[in-house]
Parts: C-alpha cells; structure tokens; sequence
C-alpha cells in the first residue's frame, strides 16, 4: 500500500465544529479553543469565519476570536470569506488564509451562499484578487462534492468542472468536501483521482463530514489517490447550519489514532487533543463524538 508518510490536519472545530452550535459559545471559550489547538500541533485552523451574521450568528464575533488569539507565527489561521466585506474584515484581523466556499450543486450554492454556483465564482473573483494582492492563502472549499442535502447525487463532472473554476481564479489549495456524510471509498477514490488529475495532488484536500461513519474509510480511500492534507473537527464537533441532518466532521482524534497507528506522522499530539476534545464537550454540553476520544478518556478513568 501506497500511503504519504506525513500528513497536514486542517483543524476545523473552532469554525466547521461551532457554527452550528444553537447556543452562542463565548467569544473566551472559541478563543482558548484555538489557543489549545494550537498547542496540541495543529498546523493549520480554521478558527473563525467573516460571514454575515444573520445567517451564521454562532460566527458573529470572528474579529473578537481573530484578535483574542495568542498568535504562532508557525500556525495558519484561516477563516471563511464569502464576499469583500469577508476578506476586508479577515484581512484587518491578520487572517493567513481566506477560504472562498462554493458548491458542486447549484441547489446547495443557493442555500448556503445565496447565489447560482456561476454568480459564487464571479463573486470570489474580487475575493481572490485581493487576497493575491495582500500575500495571503486563498483556499477554495467546494461543498457537497459526493452528494447535496437537496439535489441528491452530484456528477464528478461537476465537481471537476467547479473545481477548474476555483483553480482558474489562483486557489493555492481546493478542499473537496463530503457536506452531508454520504460519500463511501470507490467514489471518494474516482473523484479524488479525477480531481487531482487537474489540480497538483499537494494541493487537494479532503474535508469529509462523518454523518454515516465513512469519513476514516474514505481518507484511506483519500491517501491512496495520493492526498494527504484532511480537514478534521476536534471531538467531532460540527454541522452546516444548510445541511440539515449532517453531523460533524470525523474526530481530529480519531484521525490521529489512524495515522499515528499507520507510521504516518502529523505533528499533532494525540493526548493533548484528546483532552481538548473532551473540555471543550463538556463546555458546550455534548456527547464527545469522537470514538478514540471517548475510549482514551474512559481507559484514563478505569487507570
Ligand atoms: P445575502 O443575503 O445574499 O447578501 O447573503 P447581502 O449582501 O444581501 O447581505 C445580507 C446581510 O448580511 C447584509 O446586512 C450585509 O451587510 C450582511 P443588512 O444590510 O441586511 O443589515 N453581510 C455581512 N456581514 C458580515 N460579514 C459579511 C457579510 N456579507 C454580507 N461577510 C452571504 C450572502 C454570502 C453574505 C450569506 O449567504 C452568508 O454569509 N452565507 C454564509 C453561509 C455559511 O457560512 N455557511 C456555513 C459555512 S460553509 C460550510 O460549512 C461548508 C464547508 O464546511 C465545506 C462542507 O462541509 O461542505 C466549508
Ligand atoms: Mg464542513
């Protein structure tokens, strides 16, 4: 078997993992959520998103967690920006990378973004000048990649053909993203070997929600057409507030415990992270999701 000897996690819990939360998390809280990630090894977090608050308002204090942050200069923070007023207000607050998010169904573009998939990509093309202009990452997610809460099945031709879009406006790097869960190893295999056919594979990431509890199979499936960047959610926080019934991303933890079994290195550290996934649980009132986490946890208490 073929699989990368180091892989790049995406941390996504402070932004993916909250923004569906009902109850407002403080502003303390998301900031001390970055900070021990960060201090766990996460390379890159997402740790706020610059959208309009009447549609997200979990995210309404994202220049609040941007400036409350410790910052390392070694970590990328990066944050969500549908739209100039997006990137003006990341850039203000020192964001590293901005992601642009759009959709391989037009049903799910509407619903989540407001707009066709074609008037996304004429938005983003400003978002992406500027950001160019200003030095940082421009990251593009492309949701509902293996199936839309709406639409139903999604063609790998559009996702390739979105895929060409975000390429096309300068993306460093394209997350290909599972929204509702559904995706299983063959198809997550044909797509991202497709896709990679068009995008350097070092530049395509995998960013899968765990609502059927396919997302470790489908990073495997992921590592062997050669991707080894994946987006994760500590504790298995999340949801997309237009994706109904969509459960969180897969578990940073139950990530790590794969890798790190497999000889695959991260950076991360698999018991720091597996603490933070259990506080930041039991702040917000919910079942850890994470499997290793729990088990780690209980193994610990019966010690
Ligand atoms: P719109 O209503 O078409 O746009 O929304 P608008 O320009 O008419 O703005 C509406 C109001 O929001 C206005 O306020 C704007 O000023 C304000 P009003 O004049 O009514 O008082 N506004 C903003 N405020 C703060 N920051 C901004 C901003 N922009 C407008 N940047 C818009 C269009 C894109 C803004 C809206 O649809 C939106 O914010 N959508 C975000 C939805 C979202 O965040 N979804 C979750 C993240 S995506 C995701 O989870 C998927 C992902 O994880 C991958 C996967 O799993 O699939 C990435
Ligand atoms: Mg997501």
């Amino acid at each position: 078997m073929d699989f990368p000897k180091k892989v790049t996690i995406v941390e996504v819990g402070p932004r993916d993992g909250l923004q569906n939360e009902k109850e407002f998390v403080a502003t303390d809280t998301k900031v001390e959520l970055v900070n021990r990630l960060v201090e766990a090894g996460a390379p890159k977090i997402e740790a706020a998103s610059f959208v309009s608050p009447k549609w997200v308002p979990q995210m309404a204090d994202a220049t609040e967690v941007m400036q409350g942050i410790e910052r390392n200069p070694k970590v990328v923070y990066a944050a969500l920006t549908p739209n100039i007023r997006g990137l003006e207000g990341a850039l203000a607050n020192g964001v590293n990378e901005v992601v642009i998010f759009g959709a391989a169904s037009e049903a799910f573009s509407q619903k989540n973004i407001n707009c066709s998939i074609a008037e996304s990509i004429e938005r983003f093309r400003d978002v992406a000048r500027l950001a160019k202009e200003a030095g940082v990452l421009l990251r593009a997610s492309i949701s509902t990649s293996f199936g839309c809460p709406y639409q139903g099945e999604v063609s790998v031709e559009s996702v390739l053909d979105i895929t060409k879009r975000m390429q096309d406006l300068g993306s460093d790097e394209i997350d290909i993203a599972d929204t509702i869960g559904v995706a299983t190893a063959a198809h997550v295999y044909e797509v991202m070997s497709k896709v990679t056919e068009i995008v350097p594979k070092e530049r395509v990431a995998g960013h899968f929600h765990d609502t059927y509890g396919q997302a470790l199979a489908n990073i495997l499936a992921s590592m062997q057409a050669g991707i080894s960047i994946f987006h994760s959610s500590v504790a298995g926080l999340g949801g997309c507030p237009y994706a109904k019934g969509a459960t969180g991303n897969v578990a940073t933890e139950d990530v790590l415990y794969m890798l790190h079994g497999m000889g695959i290195e991260t950076g991360m550290d698999l018991d720091k992270t597996v603490q933070i996934g259990q506080w930041i649980s039991d702040i917000i009132g919910r079942q850890n999701a994470s499997s290793v986490g729990r088990a780690m946890i209980a193994k610990c208490a019966t010690n």
